[in-house]
Order: structure tokens, then C-alpha cells, then sequence
């Protein structure tokens, strides 16, 4: 079984590669990486089922590289996980305009050109499974600041529905994880008392942990096609629809 990891060097990638790697014996797990040369090294120490590619979202040829090297791989599972930016950055109009445009090129238009390519190659085995990490943040009332972030994160949701619904007559599918705050270097920044705040708050007194979305991971690449086009939320019914 041949895997894609976006970013899967790093943070919660980091958890997912190391899961997959060590409970999937027949899988050739295929990372990318942008700064996270070094763990991408000491993971292929680890793993010898383990790739590593680098590619920077923000560089045109890396990412036209690595569609390319998508076809050879010939994939089954496809799982997005890089995301460039910040979760939280500033309220809607202090951020500058041209700001949206530039966060949608670095993090949806790589998805677009990746998904494309996986796609051909999943409706010629007539198998495939996309696995994409969004965000509980869509739940009901969006963070406040977090404009940019919910934004690419419900464009990749309506794409994943997209790709579920085009698809699905192929035996592909396509689905979210939408995990609630984790603690990573994606959300290193925030101010402690505020990280207190959300564990107090939280169901069950403690936050959820790159480890457990790596499992959720593995039960969706584990499942039977009839799961298709949902978003799994991991947040303990903290914030119900
Ligand atoms: N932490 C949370 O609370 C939380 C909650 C819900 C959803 N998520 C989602 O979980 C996913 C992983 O985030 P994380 O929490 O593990 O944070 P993280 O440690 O900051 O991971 C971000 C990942 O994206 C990659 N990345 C960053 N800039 C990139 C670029 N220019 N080009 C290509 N890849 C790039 C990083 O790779 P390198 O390290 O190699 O640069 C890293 O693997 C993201 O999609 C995030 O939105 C996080």
C-alpha cells in the first residue's frame, strides 16, 4: 500500500507517519516536508518503509515536482496535512486583502494540484482514499481572529465533499478529521492562561493529542468504502452542530 503524507515530518504528520509506518506492515509511507529536514531524516532512520521529499508549498517547482513524482508512487491513500500560516491572526479587517489571496495559493492550490494527480491514479485501480485534516474550529462560532484559517479549511471541506461525490461510483472516498486544539508548534504561540481556558473548558479536563488523530487516521485508512464524505470532528462533543 503506497501512502502520501503532506508534512509528515512534523507535528501532527509527525504522529501519523510514525503510526502508519508502525502498523501498516506492507506500507511504503511517502512524506513531504518543507523546514523539517532533519525529523524527516531521523524518520526514515526509524522507518525503513518511510520516504521523504521536500516540498515547500510556497515554491512552485517543488510542488510541480512532487505532482509529477504523485504518478509514479501510483497511490492509495492520499493524506493532506500541511497547512502554512497562523490560527490565529487578527481580526477580519485589519488583515490585508491581497493576505487571502496569498494563503490560498500556498495552502489550497498545492491540495488542488496533488488531488488532481492522486485522482487519476485512484480511478484506474478503482480504489483511492483521501484523508484531509480540517478543523473543529468550523464548528458553530469560528475563533475569533481565525478568519484566514477557517476560510482554507472550509474551502478544503467543500472540496473533499467535491471529490467524495465525483468519485464515489470510482471505490474512492474522500473524508475530513477535524481535531479540536492540539498542542503543536501551530498553536506553540498562544498565551498559556488562554491554553488553560481551553482545557478547563474542555469535556474531558485535558486536550486532545496529535497521537489520537494519527489512530483516527489509521481507522480511516483501515475502513470500508461506505465512510465517504464526512467530517469526522474530534472534539468531544464540546461544540455539537
Ligand atoms: N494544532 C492544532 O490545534 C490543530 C487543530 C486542528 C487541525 N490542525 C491541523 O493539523 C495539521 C497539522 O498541524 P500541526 O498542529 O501538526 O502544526 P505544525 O506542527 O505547525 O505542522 C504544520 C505542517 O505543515 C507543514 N508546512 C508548513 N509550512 C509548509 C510549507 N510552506 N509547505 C509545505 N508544508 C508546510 C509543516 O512541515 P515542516 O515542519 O516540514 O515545515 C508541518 O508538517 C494542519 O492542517 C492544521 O491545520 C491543527
Amino acid at each position: 500500500m503506497e501512502i502520501i503524507i503532506t508534512g509528515g515530518a512534523s507535528g501532527l504528520g509527525e504522529a501519523i507517519t510514525r503510526k502508519v509506518a508502525t502498523d501498516i506492515a506492507d506500507a511504503t509511507i511517502y512524506i513531504t516536508y518543507s523546514k523539517s529536514e532533519q525529523n524527516a531524516l531521523k524518520l526514515m532512520d526509524s522507518y525503513p518503509n518511510v520516504r521523504a521529499t521536500k516540498c515547500d508549498f510556497a515554491n512552485a517547482g517543488e510542488v510541480s515536482d512532487f505532482t509529477a513524482k504523485v504518478k509514479d508512487i501510483n497511490p492509495d491513500i492520499l493524506i493532506h496535512n500541511s497547512y502554512f500560516g497562523e490560527f490565529i491572526k487578527n481580526h477580519f479587517h485589519k488583515i490585508d486583502a491581497e493576505d487571502y489571496l496569498k494563503s490560498f495559493e500556498m495552502n489550497i492550490l498545492p491540495i488542488i494540484k496533488i488531488s488532481q494527480q492522486a485522482l487519476l491514479c485512484f480511478r484506474k485501480k478503482k480504489f483511492g482514499k483521501i484523508i484531509s485534516i480540517s478543523t473543529a474550529a468550523l464548528i458553530n462560532k469560528p475563533p475569533i481572529g481565525a478568519s484566514e484559517y477557517v476560510a482554507n479549511k472550509s474551502y478544503l471541506e467543500a472540496l473533499s465533499k467535491s471529490w467524495a461525490t465525483e468519485n464515489a461510483g470510482f471505490n474512492i472516498t474522500s473524508n475530513c478529521i477535524s481535531p479540536s486544539f492540539m498542542e503543536t508548534a501551530f498553536t506553540q504561540n498562544m498565551d498559556e492562561r488562554v491554553v488553560e481556558e481551553i482545557k478547563n473548558k474542555h469535556p474531558l479536563k485535558k486536550l486532545l493529542t496529535p497521537e489520537e488523530v494519527a489512530e483516527t487516521v489509521l481507522f480511516l485508512i483501515c475502513a470500508p468504502q461506505h465512510i465517504n464524505g464526512i467530517s469526522l470532528v474530534m472534539n468531544a462533543a464540546s461544540d455539537i452542530r
